[in-house]
């Protein structure tokens, strides 16, 4: 699956280029509730002493650990250097490396979160594996990813399908249970917003799918719904 081919996923984030495309859209729910500020909150409430970040992309979510827990010692970690020295830049102690081979002593972290990144995954057992083998015994994982509907209506105007991958707000749950004890599913509707037709194709033309996208053309600007759900998991 492209989503999860090793070679693909290196080259959709060798620069910052097609995340950005896709970070910029995204607004709150409705009742003004954003994923990221859930993640964090699930985070700080584990009041862990050491955080990992892994799949940090650009390094946001990492600065706002840094800014929420001015204690804690919060390490980012990216499979992309690019990313990684985003990340640095913002003041984040970052380095390469893999999911699946995270170079860090058993019960090195109180609390892991990895945002919307076991989807990329090839092994994503193998990287939750690992995931549970750097978190202390009562740590806990928050992994935020999508549902199979988000942005299906976009998705479908496009000639798309349903977006169906290893690690989602429907799969999630039974893929964590193998790993972990007690886990919370939080989901949130929330908005992307295209200013105009060209931003819709470029988000589409942005993921690392193997698709013809072919999205009739609209004026103005449209809005369609995203599925995103929280784990938190111990
Ligand atoms: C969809 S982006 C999300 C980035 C960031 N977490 C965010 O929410 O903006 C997925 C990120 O996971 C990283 N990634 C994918 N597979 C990985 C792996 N096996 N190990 C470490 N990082 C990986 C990518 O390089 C990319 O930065």
């Amino acid at each position: 699956m492209s989503m999860s081919d090793r070679d693909l996923v290196r080259e959709q984030y060798r620069t910052e280029a097609h995340l950005e495309t896709r970070l910029s859209v995204w607004y709150p729910t409705a009742d003004g509730r954003d994923p990221a500020t859930e993640a964090l909150a699930a985070l700080v409430d584990a009041t862990p002493d050491a955080v990992l970040e892994v799949g940090c992309g650009t390094g946001a979510f990492a600065s706002r650990i840094v800014a929420a827990l001015p204690e804690a010692e919060v390490i980012a970690v990216d499979q992309s250097q690019r990313l990684v020295e985003l990340t640095a830049s913002r003041g984040v102690t970052a380095q390469v490396a893999d999911a699946e081979d995270l170079p860090f002593a058993d019960d090195t972290f109180d609390a892991v979160s990895a945002m919307w990144m076991l989807y990329h995954v090839p092994d994503l057992h193998r990287g939750l594996s690992e995931m549970r083998r750097v978190l202390r015994p009562g740590g806990t994982l928050v992994a935020v990813t999508n549902g199979d509907d988000h942005l299906i209506d976009l998705r479908r105007e496009g000639g798309g399908e349903p977006l169906v991958t290893q690690f989602s707000s429907e799969n999630g749950e039974q893929a964590l249970a193998e790993h972990f004890d007690d886990i919370t599913r939080d989901d949130l509707r929330t908005q992307a917003v295209f200013h105009d037709h060209a931003a819709a194709l470029a988000y589409l033309e942005s993921t690392p799918e193997d698709v013809e996208w072919a999205l009739p053309a609209f004026d103005g600007s449209r809005d369609y719904a995203g599925h995103v759900s929280v784990f938190v998991a111990r």
